[in-house]
């Protein structure tokens, strides 16, 4: 199997066909009639845009986003109420009214949370979904745009490029289908980030409603909340509705390319040495390597996006990569708008319309993540160890490793910039991916246990205390809060200071600002600072 993105996979087709089994989590039938009187009392609009268990959309509204399957499945526990607003008021009903009943509020955007944390939960919860909160107002003079949290990442590409003549885009990832609302609350980056740093370095205002159901811009939240909600993970802090962002420049021709090499064709040789130059060379120039298994040998796809001509590209790929061989004939100009399209499958289409960023909503499988940050190059016998993981697994079992070259602007920002502290030092990051479309136990635990392997195995050549980890790819083997989600600081720190290293402290002061009762909380949100449990 090849991989078919920049991490969005999205060629599998396989068709769910699970059976959808109902496991609603307790809460007495009073205690439901008092959230819905609670609610109607609230917002005159809001019976519209409720979902309760009996309701015959509801099952198909839950699914919708689950973008793992691993989620939509019957063990799982299922929201008491699915709530898909209009209004800012029917949200703020929502905050008011679960916080009454003591249900929790899962906030789903796009849905892609790679441990499923917008659509299940543990205790008695609801989920707000912003499905229908995804307005895009862009303003190609100023150079700015106002996006609601529901909008997909390729949505924002597409209305940027047609507003603006292909001449403004905005430094998101690289699949399509990823919601604004996570994304940018945890950071956000794709082959952009050498030249312009992640989505959360370019918002200049947000609109959120917090704990107490306050409707709330930039000024009225004040500057530690608007710091903390830009990569510090939307759902400890309240919900965040719409954001306005800087656009950024890309020029009107781009060239793209993507080659494989064996190991025959010294894969080894030309990994080890991409780690030397992609996080040095031009910024304008990202080469981001997918390393798999193709039967008896291993694969290594070198796929880029040069912002700017062949005729500028090679001269620079012969000072500082020659050993990859690129020619004329391994690239493609295309517009920006198009390159976007083209990572996302590495195929060329005849022409960019709006159904293939907007409705191509990506192909859902089973799938898990892990992340790495690498400072000192991986010597060569480490890769080879490596591949023998990957010989050693069952053929059936697919999986990958993706190496996102840092360096450029990243390194421009300091670490406390913004809660996403990945800068200055890291090489680049790896992304361990494995997805399966079977949905057996054995089948889940085989693909897991493969990743837990090759993750077992990186530990020497990645960072050390902490092993640092990014919020977007969220790993809850790296450590949560407990069941009751009332873990102290400290506790809490184990797996905060690998996404945010000593940005957490700061993320506990704005959470104990904002939130002091801990609201918004999930397995790993950040906890306030509670003087029963934490000492000063
Ligand atoms: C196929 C795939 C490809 C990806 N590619 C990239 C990539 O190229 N670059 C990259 O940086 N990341 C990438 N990611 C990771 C992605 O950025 C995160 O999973 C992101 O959090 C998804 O946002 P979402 O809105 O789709 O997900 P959701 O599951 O809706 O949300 C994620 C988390 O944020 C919370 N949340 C969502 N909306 C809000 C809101 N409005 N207010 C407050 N909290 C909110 C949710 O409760 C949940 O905890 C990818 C993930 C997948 C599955
Ligand atoms: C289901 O909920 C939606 C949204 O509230 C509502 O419009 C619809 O009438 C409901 N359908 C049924 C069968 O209850
Ligand atoms: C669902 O329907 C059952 C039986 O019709 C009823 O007893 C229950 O109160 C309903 N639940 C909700 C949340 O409307
Ligand atoms: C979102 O809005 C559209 C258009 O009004 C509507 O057709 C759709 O049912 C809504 N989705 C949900 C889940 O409420
Ligand atoms: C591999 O590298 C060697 C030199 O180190 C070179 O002679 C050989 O041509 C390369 N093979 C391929 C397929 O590029
Ligand atoms: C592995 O071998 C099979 C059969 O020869 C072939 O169809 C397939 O494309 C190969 N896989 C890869 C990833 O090269």
């Amino acid at each position: 199997m090849k991989p078919h993105g920049l991490f969005c996979p999205n060629v599998i087709s396989f068709v769910s066909s699970l059976l959808f089994l109902f496991r609603g989590a307790a809460l007495a039938p009073e205690n439901h009639e008092n959230f819905l009187k609670c609610l109607s009392l609230q917002s005159d609009t809001i019976s519209k845009v409720i979902y309760t268990q009996n309701n015959s959309s509801y099952s198909s509204v839950l699914k919708s986003s689950i973008q793992n399957l691993v989620f939509s499945a019957p063990t799982n526990q299922k929201p008491l109420f699915i709530i898909t607003p209009f209004h800012v008021s029917e949200i703020q009903a929502a905050i008011k009214c679960s916080k009454k009943s003591g249900l929790q509020i899962r906030v789903r955007s796009g849905g892609h949370d790679l441990e499923g944390l917008s659509s299940i939960s543990d205790v008695p919860f609801i989920i707000v979904d912003l499905i229908n909160f995804s307005e895009i107002s862009v303003d190609a003079e100023a150079k700015t745009a106002w996006v609601q949290s529901g909008a997909t990442v390729g949505q924002l590409n597409y209305r940027i490029a047609e507003k603006s003549q292909n001449l403004l885009a905005f430094p998101v990832g690289t699949c399509p289908g990823v919601g604004v609302g996570g994304h940018f609350s945890g950071g956000g980056y794709g082959a952009l980030l050498r030249k312009y740093g992640v989505a959360a370095d370019h918002i200049v205002d947000a609109h959120m409603i917090d704990a107490k159901g306050r409707f709330l811009n930039r000024e009225s939240m004040g500057e530690d909340l608007f710091w903390a909600i830009r990569g510090g993970g939307g759902p400890s802090f309240g919900i965040i509705i719409s954001w306005k962002i800087e656009l950024v420049d890309v020029p009107s021709t781009v060239t793209v390319f993507a080659i494989p090499r064996t190991l025959e064709q010294n894969a080894t040789k030309l990994l080890h040495k991409w780690q030397y130059i992609a996080d040095r060379v031009h910024e304008d120039l990202f080469i981001s390597p997918f390393l798999y298994r193709a039967n008896s040998t291993m694969v290594c796809l070198f796929t880029s996006l040069f912002l700017g001509g062949v005729d500028r590209l090679l001269p620079l790929m012969q000072e500082s990569f020659p050993e990859l061989g690129l020619t004329q004939e391994d690239c493609r100009e295309m517009s920006f708008i198009e390159s976007v399209v083209y990572i996302n499958g590495f195929e060329i289409r005849e022409s960019v319309n709006a159904n293939i960023l907007i409705d191509d909503r990506f192909i859902k499988r089973f799938f898990k993540g892990k992340a790495d940050y690498v400072i000192e190059p991986i010597p060569k016998e480490a890769f080879e160890g490596l591949y023998d993981l990957f010989y050693e697994e069952d053929p059936r079992t697919y999986g990958l490793l993706v190496f996102f070259p840092y360096g450029g602007k990243m390194s421009e920002i300091s670490e406390s910039e913004i809660p996403f502290p990945h800068r200055a030092g890291n090489r680049y990051t790896l992304l361990y991916y494995a997805e399966w479309q079977d949905a057996t136990n054995e089948a889940s635990q085989r693909h897991k246990n493969m990743l837990n392997k090759l993750f077992n195995y990186m530990n020497p050549y990645v960072t050390k205390n902490p092993r640092t980890a990014y919020i977007n790819y969220r790993d809850l083997d790296i450590g949560t809060n407990n069941k009751l989600g009332d873990t102290s600081v400290q506790e809490a720190s184990v797996w905060g200071k690998k996404y945010f290293k000593n940005n957490f402290y700061r993320l506990v002061h704005v959470k104990t600002m904002v939130d002091p009762e801990n609201f918004f909380r999930n397995e790993q949100s950040i906890p306030p600072f509670n003087l029963l449990k934490d000492e000063l």
